[in-house]
């Protein structure tokens, strides 16, 4: 029986456990609620107002875009703002991924770079074409369409729906704090991690696979946590080598929020196809895409075919596209690359600081994409039991400290592991992360009294 807290009236709530405060506005990283308390937005939503909230710009360009040309279908049409867009998303691209097939969302996006993957060796290999299986990780997330949940490693999101979801084969993630091989170093446990899809690949036999999909830097299923760079520069060359395409979800990793363009930019290797959503057009309207690379366009658009078999009705939305060129536009214009490395960088600093708290198991991220994860006993690695509800607590406090985080679950072995995303916009000044630094600190301070008694000073 669940607790009936959401509000009573006709919207199908995610869960009817929450009271859902009602928010009246947003203006830059902070959300008002009707009751005029304030809230520092530090996850973004779920990593997606890169620019923060209330941007008048991208209001006023919006007004303009839906009295010009607000809809058109992909199928008849194209529009000035769909091709400028496509263009500014290439250039941020890395290598050569010139071909952008837009699309509503980060589950789209996946689903789209799986299909391309296997209309690819279809069009190129014939029908008869073995090449469908898609090798992904444990610990990881990439969307909740059945496609997406195939491809997803997170038990807890797939639990319900195993008997729907396609047999993909799933190998263990650069996840260092609690590497399955006892590796001391990251380095060691990124060799161990991407030796492990060389061994899927031969397990399974190259002819049946037809890609690899990689957070390049985890989201919600291990906030914050990634490889290092010797990982994606033997990935990429297991992939060549056995004729597998690599796939990056860049859904919440990607337009900045590491400090880089793309967070596969820091690894400097590049995939054949990206996938992408989110800060991609910072919550202003709904927007994905998946990003191909000449090879894979040629062959299905060039040589082949000439018809993805795959559409959906909102793909290619002018308004969609123009409210995501306007966003990139702000991006580079105000420097907002240069602002999540350097604010991001302070930030993780200061998290590391945090570890003074018997609560704090593993602080990690990239700019301002980062992870904090929460365990009983700091020497032992023991996660709290799912009973004792530590997310659930943490969340509470930080809330009535006035910041919002990303809380998850599972990370220790799918089901037990307390963590939390920490990702506010990207445009967060210095003085508002040190804002959000003091009420995260008194939250977690308040979170160990609450579940281990223990007095800490904040
Ligand atoms: C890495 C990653 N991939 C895919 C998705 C799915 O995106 P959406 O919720 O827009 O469908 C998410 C959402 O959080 C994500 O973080």
């Amino acid at each position: 029986m669940s607790a009936n807290k959401a509000p009573k009236n006709h919207v199908f709530y995610r869960n009817q456990n929450w009271h859902y405060p009602k928010i009246q506005k947003g203006e830059g990283v902070y959300l008002y609620g009707e009751d005029g308390k304030r809230y520092l937005d530090a996850c973004s939503g779920s990593a997606v107002a890169n620019i923060g909230h209330g941007n008048k710009e991208i209001a006023e360009f919006a007004k303009q875009q839906i009295e010009r040309v607000a809809f058109t279908h992909l199928s008849r049409w194209t529009v000035d703002v769909i091709e400028e867009c496509a263009a500014k998303v290439c250039e941020w691209a890395p290598g050569d991924l010139n071909h952008v097939y837009f699309v509503s969302g980060g589950s789209e996006a996946t689903e789209t770079a799986m299909k391309m993957a296997r209309q690819y060796f279809i069009e190129r290999d014939g029908k008869k074409s073995s090449k469908w299986k898609v090798i992904s990780k444990w610990d990881s997330y990439h969307g909740n369409t059945l496609g997406a949940l195939s491809m997803t490693g997170h038990p807890g999101r797939r639990k319900y729906y195993d008997p729907m979801l396609a047999n993909f084969p799933k190998i263990p993630q650069f996840y260092h704090y609690r590497n399955p091989w006892g590796c001391e170093t990251a380095e060691e446990t990124s060799i161990k991690a991407a030796e492990a899809l060389e061994t899927e690949i031969l397990r399974q036999g190259a002819d049946n696979i037809a890609a690899f999909i990689t957070e390049p830097v985890v989201g919600s299923a291990i906030p914050g946590v990634h490889p290092e760079k010797i990982y994606f520069e033997m990935v990429r060359e297991i992939c060549n080598k056995y004729d597998v395409l690599l796939i990056v979800d860049e859904v919440m990793a990607g337009f900045g929020r590491t400090g880089e363009k793309f967070a596969v930019d820091h690894f400097t290797t590049v995939p054949d196809i990206i996938a992408c959503a989110k800060g991609m057009s910072a919550g202003y309207t709904p927007m994905g895409a998946t990003i191909c690379n000449d090879e894979i366009f040629d062959t299905i658009m060039v040589k082949g075919s000439g018809n993805f078999v795959h559409g959906h009705t909102y793909a290619s939305n002018p308004l969609s596209c123009g409210i995501s060129l306007k966003v990139l536009e702000i991006i580079e214009r105000e420097n907002y690359l240069e602002n999540a490395k350097i604010q991001g960088g302070y930030f993780i600093e200061k998290l590391r600081e945090l570890y003074k708290y018997p609560i704090i198991g593993d602080v990690r991220g990239k700019g301002l994409m980062t992870g904090l994860e929460f365990v009983k006993d700091q020497s032992t690695k023991e996660p709290f039991e799912v009973s004792e509800n530590v997310k659930g607590k943490f969340t509470v406090n930080c809330l009535a400290e006035g910041i919002v985080p990303y809380p998850g679950g599972g990370s220790a072995d799918g089901v037990r592991g307390d963590d939390t995303l920490l990702a506010p916009p990207i445009n967060i000044t210095r003085e508002e992360v040190d804002e959000l630094l003091a009420g995260l600190e008194r939250a977690i301070a308040k979170t160990c009294e609450d579940v281990l008694g223990a007095n800490v000073e904040a």
